[in-house]
């Protein structure tokens, strides 16, 4: 029998702060398309109103969590692999993480200038009101509405993705992937 084809795998865990912050901002963003899937099916108002009072703030703390993140990610970088990548693989995964960046940083603007040209002010709990980016203006408040939701559904589809290829590289490829963004460096030696 012909020896087992090498998969490159990841030296080693990826660092703390940057697992950290992934499982946090992940968790954050699932419980965010909660409270809004929530609010969609809701029939009362008060219940529509409080649900999105948590949306906002939590938005706006992932907003500010990604670019924690980002330069955090810019500072460690993540842990190598032991041989290249294919190259299609890793503009994938490229192309896949840097939209996600984009859209973790652009949807909490995006919500707040769509609050505010709906006439509201977003509240911090703590911090009070925070200034408003725009005046009201009931034509632009449908405009970003509209593109709010079409790039939160992008981002959850990106996340459908993202999480199918994490699957794919940890028990199809086999190379350890979702092991270094858990606990632990991966756990298997190598096929060589
Ligand atoms: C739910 C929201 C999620 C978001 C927004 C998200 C976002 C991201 C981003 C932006 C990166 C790139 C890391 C970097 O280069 O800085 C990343 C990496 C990663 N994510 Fe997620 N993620 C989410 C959920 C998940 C889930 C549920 C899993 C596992 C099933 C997962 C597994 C991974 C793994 C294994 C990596 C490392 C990829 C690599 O080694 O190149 N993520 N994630
Ligand atoms: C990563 C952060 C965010 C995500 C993933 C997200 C996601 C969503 C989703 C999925 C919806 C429902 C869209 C639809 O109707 O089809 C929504 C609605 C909404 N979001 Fe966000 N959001 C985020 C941040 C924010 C922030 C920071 C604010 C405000 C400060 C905000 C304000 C709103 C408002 C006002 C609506 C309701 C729009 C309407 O009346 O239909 N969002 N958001």
């Amino acid at each position: 029998m012909p020896p087992p084809t090498p998969v490159p795998m990841r030296q080693g865990a990826h660092p703390t702060a940057i697992r950290a912050l992934h499982w946090a901002v992940a968790a954050a963003v699932l419980a965010e398309f909660g409270l809004a899937l929530a609010r969609m099916a809701a029939e009362s108002t008060s219940l529509r109103h409080t649900l999105l009072a948590f949306h906002q703030p939590l938005g706006l703390l992932i907003g500010a969590a990604t670019l924690l993140r980002a330069g955090v990610r810019l500072r460690l970088g993540l842990a190598q692999w032991q041989e290249p990548v294919p190259r299609a693989v890793g503009w994938a995964s490229a192309a896949v993480h840097g939209l996600s960046y984009v859209l973790l940083l652009s949807l909490p603007v995006l919500g707040l200038a769509l609050a505010n040209a709906h006439g509201h002010a977003v509240t911090l709990p703590g911090l009070g009101a925070l200034p408003a980016l725009l005046p009201a203006d009931a034509d632009l408040a449908d405009t970003l509405e509209e593109w709010h939701g079409r790039l939160a559904w992008l981002l959850a589809a990106l996340i459908g993705l993202h999480v199918a290829a994490a699957g794919w590289h940890q028990w199809v490829r086999r190379d350890g992937l979702l092991d270094a963004m858990w606990h632990r460096g991966p756990s298997r030696i190598p096929l060589s």
